[in-house]
């Protein structure tokens, strides 16, 4: 069935006749016909469109999701003050050194700009760069370290007991700064980028170093802790 005929009103057959009749009636009738035609043709046509337009935007928003403040995109995770730094020796989870932050699954190191390197001059920035460790105007320097392992992806935690950051699966073992000490780890922990915006800390959880190679002799930032961690 055409549109045509689904638009056309019954014709009684006083109209018919009148319309075969021809005159001023005849037109007055006809008119009201087309016009009739005309709003149901524009109605189908917006319907069209409205469902074409939701379409495209469904599919605008399957390849551009809007991440914004989401795992994946920079996320402000607090303000400088929430972050003592601290050394290396004396770091407590959520105390001292290290901070953990769920919404960005990152753990924030913030050494205090008396930590002692193994490396100095330019070998230390490149070092520092290489392993996207950001240094304040303040002289202490931050890390946000990607709570994933390396190995085969489970979540590790800070232990204050042994200083150190170890894996529950299969004992993967990180220094304070991400640095690999021991395990099936094959390479040191996962860094995101770490910017400042005024006294905003901001992770850029879509930004994320995974090239840092176990350290040695030439590359290591920062002396294993002495304490054992079984
Ligand atoms: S997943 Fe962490 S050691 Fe295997």
């Amino acid at each position: 069935m055409s549109i045509d005929n689904i638009n056309r009103p019954p014709i009684t057959p006083q109209q018919y006749e009148v319309l075969h009749g021809g005159g001023a009636e005849a037109a007055e009738i006809a008119n009201q016909r087309i016009s009739r035609r005309r709003f149901v043709r524009r109605s189908m046509l917006a319907v069209w469109g409205i469902s074409t337009t939701a379409s495209v935007a469904g599919a605008l928003y399957m390849l551009y999701p809007n991440l914004a403040g989401q795992f994946g995109s920079p996320i402000a995770v607090g303000k400088k003050t929430d972050f003592a730094a601290e050394l290396p020796a004396n770091f407590k989870k959520n105390v001292a050194g290290v901070y953990y932050r769920q919404q960005a699954k990152t753990y924030l190191v913030h050494l205090s700009k008396e930590t002692k390197f193994f490396l100095n001059g330019p070998q230390l920035s490149d070092q520092l760069s290489a392993e996207t460790v950001t240094k304040d105007a303040d002289g202490s320097y931050w890390i946000a370290i990607y709570q994933r392992c390396v190995h085969l992806g489970c979540t590790f935690d800070f232990r204050d007991t042994c200083i150190s950051f170890k894996c529950p699966c299969h004992g993967s073992h990180y220094n304070v700064d991400g640095e690999y000490l021991d395990g099936p780890a094959p390479r040191s922990a996962d860094r995101f980028a770490l910017t400042f915006s005024g006294e905003d800390i901001i992770v850029d959880t879509g930004t994320l170093n995974n090239t840092v190679p176990h350290p040695d002799q030439t590359t290591r930032l920062i002396a294993p802790p002495t304490v054992e961690c079984t």
